[in-house]
């Protein structure tokens, strides 16, 4: 069977903690989308680690760990991955496998990313610059290069062709900057990339499920970022929902059974693109100082909010969530007051639909308050110590979004998380 761990807002859930916390229960971690955008935190040793490339479950040495083929894979991320893990101990070559099928970034990826967000201007999207929207592009595109054709040889000559194709689009542009230096460092990268296990993905990890062994599919970014469900044109290039992971490992629908959806207590985005319960007051620097919300990629601010219920529930629907996992509810321990989004206002009606454009119109966030529990809760352990106050705001939630809150994070430490 496969679990599905996803996030359910525009990312930076907390997702790689949780991962990493939920590890032991599984026989395989794999990622299923996405690339070097993700930036996933988690704890070792009381050492901070954000992987880009690598799933979070790397750091449990008995564990597969799989990059799925709807991946895209920077060698040069993946390669500076690998050294900084092995500092822990964890030999890649023994717990790291890589879909034969997973489409490789290359350096004129990431330079035109940086071309066409500048041409935008105004208008960017706010991408993370690592070459994600032009990399899927070309799969699209058909004209990708996959990590198993790294022992063809042909190879060479497909990465000219795709350079070549790639410099006019760059000359389009007019971008000009020498990318020679990114270039050694890639060719570098991809002989270190042929020493690693690459295997046929879709056989090893059914066979795998047949055997018994039990699966967590580890989401990149989050639902409102999803390329046909997010907030268009506002989004990455991959399918974050639960439906990312048949197309992204090669397993059946069938094989899904639960579906762990995780969001903050409140709600942050980095980059462009709407985001209707955004605070630009001191309650969202609070937010923001509290919750140490800068990107792990990036190191951009997060802009900070109240939780939307309103995409919450939508995110649940779209990915058959079974079970939430709220995260950071800790960084609303000091406000006194709490607010939650129940409803879109919209050219004077309000809705509680998600609308399928959200950039060019106006919403105003309907808010109900609700009492903070405004107490240190990141020692508490047992369901039986959560405040009432915190309790009454979880079962508000759990009541419209139709799924149970079943844990609630209250630190960054693995073992700071509270079943319920
Ligand atoms: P991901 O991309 O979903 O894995 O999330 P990020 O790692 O980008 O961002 C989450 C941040 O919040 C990281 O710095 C985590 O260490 C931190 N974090 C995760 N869970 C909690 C929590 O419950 N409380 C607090 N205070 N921090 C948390
Ligand atoms: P994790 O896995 C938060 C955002 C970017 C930008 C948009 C498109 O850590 O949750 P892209 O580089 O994908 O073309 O950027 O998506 N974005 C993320 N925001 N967390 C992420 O990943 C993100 N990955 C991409 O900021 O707005
Ligand atoms: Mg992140």
């Amino acid at each position: 069977m496969v679990d599905v761990l996803l996030g359910l807002q525009w990312g930076d859930e907390g997702k790689g903690k949780i991962v990493d916390y939920f590890a032991p229960n599984y026989d395989i971690v794999a990622r299923f989308q996405g690339g070097p955008n993700a930036g996933h935190t988690l704890y070792v040793e009381g050492k901070k680690m954000v992987l880009h490339q690598i799933p979070s479950g790397i750091f449990h040495q008995n564990k597969v760990n799989i990059i799925g083929g709807g991946v895209v894979l920077d060698p040069v991320t993946l390669k500076r991955e690998c050294d900084a893990v092995a500092a822990f101990g964890i030999d890649v070559r023994k717990n790291l496998f890589i879909s034969a099928r997973t489409n490789i970034i290359v350096p004129t990826h990431r330079a035109l990313d940086k071309a066409s967000e500048l041409s935008k201007g105004e208008s960017k999207i706010g991408s993370t610059l690592k070459g994600i929207g032009p990399a899927y592009m070309d799969k699209t595109g058909r004209n990708a290069l996959r990590v198993g054709d790294l022992l063809d040889k042909r190879f060479t000559t497909q990465y000219i062709k795709l350079r070549l194709k790639h410099q006019k689009l760059l000359d389009n542009f007019h971008f000009i900057e020498d990318i020679s230096a990114w270039e050694e460092e890639f060719f570098e990268a991809l002989e270190f990339l042929k020493t690693l296990n690459v295997i046929n993905c879709e056989y090893y990890i059914n066979d795998q499920i047949k055997a018994g062994k039990k699966v967590l599919a580890e989401g990149a970014q989050g639902s409102m970022l999803d390329i046909d469900f997010g907030t268009f044109p506002f989004v990455t290039s991959s399918n974050t929902i639960s439906a990312g992971v048949c197309t992204g490992l090669g397993v059946s629908p069938k094989l899904i059974n639960e579906v762990f959806g995780v969001t903050k207590a409140y709600c942050t985005r980095v980059g462009g693109g709407p985001f209707p319960t955004e605070l630009h007051d001191s309650v969202g620097e609070e937010i923001r100082k509290i919750g140490s919300e800068f990107g792990a990629t990036t190191g951009r601010p997060r802009r900070c909010g109240w939780i939307d219920l309103v995409a919450l529930k939508y995110a649940c629907m779209i990915n058959g969530v079974t079970q939430v996992v709220m995260t950071k509810a800790d960084v609303l321990d000091a406000f006194e007051e709490l607010q939650v989004c129940t409803a879109y206002g919209i050219d004077g009606a309000t809705t509680k639909e998600v609308p399928f454009q959200m950039s060019n119109i106006q919403i105003d966030p309907v808010l109900q308050s609700f009492k903070g529990w405004n107490m240190d809760t990141t020692q508490l352990k047992l369901a039986s110590e959560l405040p009432a106050t915190m309790n009454t705001y979880v079962d508000f939630i759990n009541n419209y979004i139709g799924a149970p809150v079943t844990y609630v994070s209250n630190g960054p430490g693995r073992e700071q998380i509270v079943k319920i």
